[in-house]
């Protein structure tokens, strides 16, 4: 019986060592189109170089990393940290670097001259209290509006350069039988993007940066005017069944001619390249009207967690210098729909939307998204996009009273410790 006992006991041991020996163990949510393929060539490419790292990709679906970051959490804690694992540069980031979750990668960063490549923006972004903690794989642009081309030459229209000229155009598209603006929020944040995106149209830059950092709230002329707006597009304007789908989902009712137009960011150029759509024939893209020379970034970057053996750590430097290379960023990038997050990686292969992107970036205005991680606490971004919520579901509830309700959340959540990082 003892015997036994102690075989057991050898036998689990072995096969706990079996699982955990070093192997590439890698988290993402890019399930959805286009998104999907970006990341697997990319592990091609990584697997190309290292042929004898073992590869473990862990996709966690729902996007904007809704539900990955919990499970990444919990393996942290548990002390079985992944070898590394995709995060929103900014606030979503320091999330971890302030619990002290993650490793420095100043050195790597000197090392390999990246400090020359990358923008000083997304330096900035991927720095927490004067070290780098992250590898920018991506630079994607949430402020756009994405449009079904045969729908509107169709109804002989044009895509406005206001806010409010675009509120007409969904009138008109409505008033001719179309579901103007096609949304999927199953997820929250596809929904919040239609408050965040006006309100950088609306506001500008200045207003909307102020907004988030809690120096002006929804009192504010023009940030309430983005509410009215968010409320009225959200009652008349979208698509009834938008709250059972996903955002790739949504994209596809613009695509197959059902919705004219979207607001999400350039994922969806991935999206409707993966369908063997062409941008300027099938589908159109610009910022959303009133947001033109401003950049509002989403950045998708990859850290080293603290916890990690030295095989581990060997392999997760590994990976970022993949993806920091010219032709890492290029590879992925292409398919992704996004621009290279480095500003030295020839236009070749890159399609209309994102040779234009590439172009303005280096002269736009710069701000970050909140609803993906960069602008704000992620405690706010959760109750501003629960708060949106609820006043969407409610809309006969009056601006004013829908204004008191909001600026109290703003209130609990962007105080001046939450601010501290
Ligand atoms: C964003 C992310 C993008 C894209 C999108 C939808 O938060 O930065 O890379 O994947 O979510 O999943």
């Amino acid at each position: 019986m003892k015997k036994i006992g102690v075989l057991f006991v050898i036998l689990t041991l072995v096969g706990s060592i079996a699982v955990l020996a070093a192997q590439f163990s890698i988290y993402d949510w890019w399930t959805a189109g286009g998104e999907k393929q970006a990341i697997t060539a990319e592990l091609n490419y990584f697997h190309q170089l290292y042929p004898n790292i073992k590869i473990a990709q862990n996709p966690v679906a729902g996007g904007a990393g809704v539900n990955m970051h919990a499970v990444i959490k919990s393996l942290i804690f548990a002390g079985l940290p992944p070898t590394t694992f995709q995060v929103h540069a900014g606030w979503e980031m320091y999330e971890y670097t302030s619990a002290n979750l993650l490793d420095p990668i100043t050195n790597l960063w000197k090392s390999e001259g990246w400090t020359k490549v990358f923008p000083k923006r997304i330096q900035e972004l991927c720095s927490y209290r004067g070290q780098y903690y992250a590898v920018p794989m991506d630079i994607h642009r949430a402020n756009m509006l994405w449009y079904n081309m045969s729908i509107f030459k169709k109804l002989g229209l044009k895509i406005p350069t206001t806010f409010q000229g675009l509120m007409n155009v969904m009138a008109k598209i409505k008033a001719a039988g179309y579901t103007p603006l096609a949304v999927g929020d199953r997820y929250q944040w596809p929904a919040a993007m239609v408050f965040e995106e006006p309100l950088l149209a609306i506001a500008g830059p200045k207003t909307y940066d102020e907004f988030f950092q809690g120096k002006v709230n929804y009192s504010n002329s023009k940030v309430k005017e983005a509410l009215k707006d968010f409320r009225y597009i959200m009652e008349h304007y979208v698509n009834v069944n938008h709250a059972s789908l996903t955002w790739d989902q949504a994209c596809g009712l613009v695509a197959n001619g059902k919705a004219a137009m979207t607001i999400m960011g350039d994922w969806a150029n991935g999206y409707f390249m993966g369908l063997g759509l062409k941008a300027g024939i099938n589908y159109g893209a610009v910022p959303v009207p009133g947001s033109q020379g401003v950049y509002n970034l989403v950045i998708d970057a990859f850290p080293v967690p603290r916890g990690l053996s030295p095989t581990e750590k060997e392999y997760a430097y590994d990976w970022l210098k993949t993806i920091a290379t010219v032709k890492g960023q290029a590879i992925f990038n292409r398919i992704k729909g996004s621009i290279p997050a480095r500003i030295d990686v020839p236009t070749t292969g890159f399609n209309s939307v994102q040779v234009v992107n590439m172009e303005e970036l280096k002269k736009d205005i710069l701000v970050a998204s909140a609803v993906h991680g960069s602008e704000a606490p992620a405690p706010f971004v959760t109750a501003w996009e629960n708060a949106l919520t609820v006043v969407e579901y409610h809309p006969s509830m009056p601006l004013e009273q829908a204004v008191k309700y909001l600026n109290g959340v703003n209130g609990r959540y962007l105080t001046p410790k939450e601010l501290v990082h």
